[in-house]
C-alpha cells in the first residue's frame, strides 16, 4: 500500500502484514501493520521504522515521496524489533541523518547494531525538534510498553504519534478508524483494541493513567492520535483515551469466564453444572477450553470479565501442563481487580486445584474458597456441588463488580 497523506504534510509510510499469525506467541488472526510516517518539512524527517522483512515497503513508500537521502532526522520511538529492525537499511540511505532517541533507546540499539558510525541526540519528555514548519515535542512513556519508549507530538497539526499505545493487531486496507469502522463495525475495532491492550499492556494500568494525566496536564490538545500498529484515530481520538482509561481502571464485564483443560472430559463435565449456576444467579458467563484456544485470546476473555473459574485435572498430583502454563503467562501480565476461583478433577490424591488457589494467591488475586473438587468423575452429587459453587461464585462476583464505578471522561480536544 502506498503512502497515506494523514495530516498535511505527514505521510503513513508503513506496511500491512497481512500473514502474520503468531507475533511472538500471540495470535493474531487479522495479521498487524507497522506505521510509521514521513513529515516532509524543510528538514525531512521519518518517525519510526518497521520490522526488517516489510524494509522494501517503507522505503518504496519513502522513494515515492523524496529521496530518502534527503532525510535529516530519523525518530525512534521505540526499539522493539517491529519497529527498528530496518533502522540500518534507513541510514543506508540517509548515513548523515541525525537519531533522535531517548537514552534507554540508543543503550538498547547499540545491543542491535553498529552504532558507532551514526549521529545520535538523546532526547527526553520536553524536548523539541523544529523541522521548519514543524515542531516535534517528545514525550518519555517508560515501560509503556518498554524502557526506552516514547512518543512524539507534532504541534502544528495538534498530531500524537504514539508508537504501540492505542494500536491494535489488524491488517487492513483501512487506514484510520472511520474508514475501519466504515468497513467492518465500531464493535470488531473495539475487540481488537482490547485483545491489544490485554495481551501487552495489561501489566501497566498505572501508568498508563498517569501518562494520560501528564499529557492532559501539558495541555497538550490531540487532534488525531497515530499508533504504530492498526488504524489511526482520525475521528475520534478520545474514544482509544477513553478506553486505554477504562481499562487502565480495571473496567470489566459482569461476567464470570470458566477457563478449563481436562484429560478424560471429567474436569470438562463440571463445567456444564457450573456454568448452569452462574447463569441461574443473573451473571452472564463465557466457557474457554486452552488446548483447543490460543492463550491470547483466553487472556483477552479474562480480562473483560470480572471473575474467572479455572479448572484442571491433576496430573502427577499437580495441576494439568497446558493450565499451568496459562497461569504463569497471566502472572505475568498481573491481572488486578479480578475474582478468582478453582474446580477439577482427581484421582487419587489431587492437589491441582490447591495449587491453583496458591497461583491466585501469588498473583495478590481475591478468591472464592473452597473451589471443588470431584473423584474421578462427577456423579449427580457432583453436578450438586458445582451448580452451588457456580451460584455462590456468581453471587459473590455481583458484590464484587459493586466496587467499580465509571470513570470521568476524558477531553482531547477543546
Ligand atoms: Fe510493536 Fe513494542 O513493539
Amino acid at each position: 500500500m502506498g503512502a497515506v497523506e494523514i495530516k498535511p504534510g505527514i505521510f503513513w509510510v508503513g506496511a500491512i502484514d497481512w500473514a502474520v499469525r503468531d507475533f511472538h506467541g500471540y495470535i493474531t488472526p487479522h495479521g498487524t501493520s507497522y506505521n510509521n510516517y514521513l513529515i516532509l518539512d524543510k528538514q525531512v524527517t521519518l518517525v519510526d521504522t518497521v520490522k526488517y522483512d516489510f524494509s522494501e515497503y517503507t522505503i518504496d513508500n519513502i522513494r515515492g515521496l523524496v529521496d530518502p537521502a534527503k532525510i535529516v532526522n530519523v525518530v525512534i520511538n521505540h526499539i522493539e524489533n517491529d519497529h527498528m529492525s530496518s533502522l540500518d537499511r534507513i541510514m543506508e540511505l540517509a548515513p548523515n541523518a541525525l537519531i533522535h532517541i531517548t537514552a534507554r533507546g540508543k543503550k538498547g540499539l547499540d545491543r542491535f547494531f553498529d552504532t558507532s558510525r551514526w549521529q545520535f541526540k538523546i532526547v527526553k519528555t520536553g524536548d523539541t525538534l523544529n523541522t521548519g514548519a514543524k515542531t516535534i515535542t517528545f514525550l518519555e512513556t517508560p515501560m509503556l510498553h518498554w524502557p526506552d519508549s516514547m512518543m512524539s507530538y507534532v504541534k502544528e497539526d495538534r498530531l500524537l504519534i504514539s508508537q504501540d499505545a492505542f494500536g491494535q493487531h489488524v491488517a487492513s486496507a483501512a487506514r484510520f478508524d472511520d474508514e475501519f469502522c466504515g468497513q467492518y463495525s465500531v464493535m470488531s475495532l473495539e475487540h481488537a483494541v482490547r485483545d491489544y491492550y490485554a495481551n501487552i499492556l495489561m501489566p501497566f494500568g498505572t501508568l498508563i493513567k498517569n501518562k494520560i494525566a501528564e499529557v492532559q496536564k501539558l495541555g497538550l490538545v490531540i487532534d488525531m492520535i497515530a499508533p504504530d500498529h492498526g488504524i489511526i484515530w482520525r475521528k475520534d481520538p478520545g474514544k482509544i483515551l477513553q478506553m486505554y482509561l477504562d481499562m487502565a481502571n480495571d473496567k470489566a464485564d459482569l461476567r464470570v469466564v470458566i477457563v478449563y483443560d481436562t484429560m478424560w472430559h471429567s474436569t470438562e463435565r463440571m463445567t456444564i453444572p457450573l456454568m448452569e449456576g452462574i447463569k441461574s444467579a443473573g451473571v452472564d458467563v463465557e466457557v474457554v477450553k486452552l488446548r483447543s484456544t490460543p492463550m491470547s485470546v483466553a487472556i483477552k476473555s479474562i480480562w473483560e470479565s470480572r471473575a474467572m473459574l479455572v479448572g484442571t485435572p491433576t496430573l502427577n498430583n499437580i495441576m494439568f501442563p497446558s493450565v499451568a502454563e496459562f497461569l504463569t503467562h497471566l502472572r505475568g501480565l498481573r491481572p488486578k481487580n479480578r475474582l478468582a476461583g478453582a474446580f477439577g478433577s482427581f484421582g487419587w490424591g489431587g492437589g491441582a486445584v490447591k495449587e491453583a488457589y496458591e497461583a491466585f494467591k501469588t498473583m495478590g488475586l481475591e478468591a472464592v474458597e473452597p473451589g471443588v473438587e470431584v473423584l474421578y468423575r462427577p456423579g449427580p452429587e457432583d453436578e450438586k456441588k458445582c451448580f452451588d459453587f457456580g451460584k455462590r461464585f456468581a453471587e459473590k462476583t455481583i458484590e464484587y463488580h459493586k466496587r467499580f464505578n465509571g470513570n470521568e471522561p476524558v477531553q482531547c480536544r477543546p
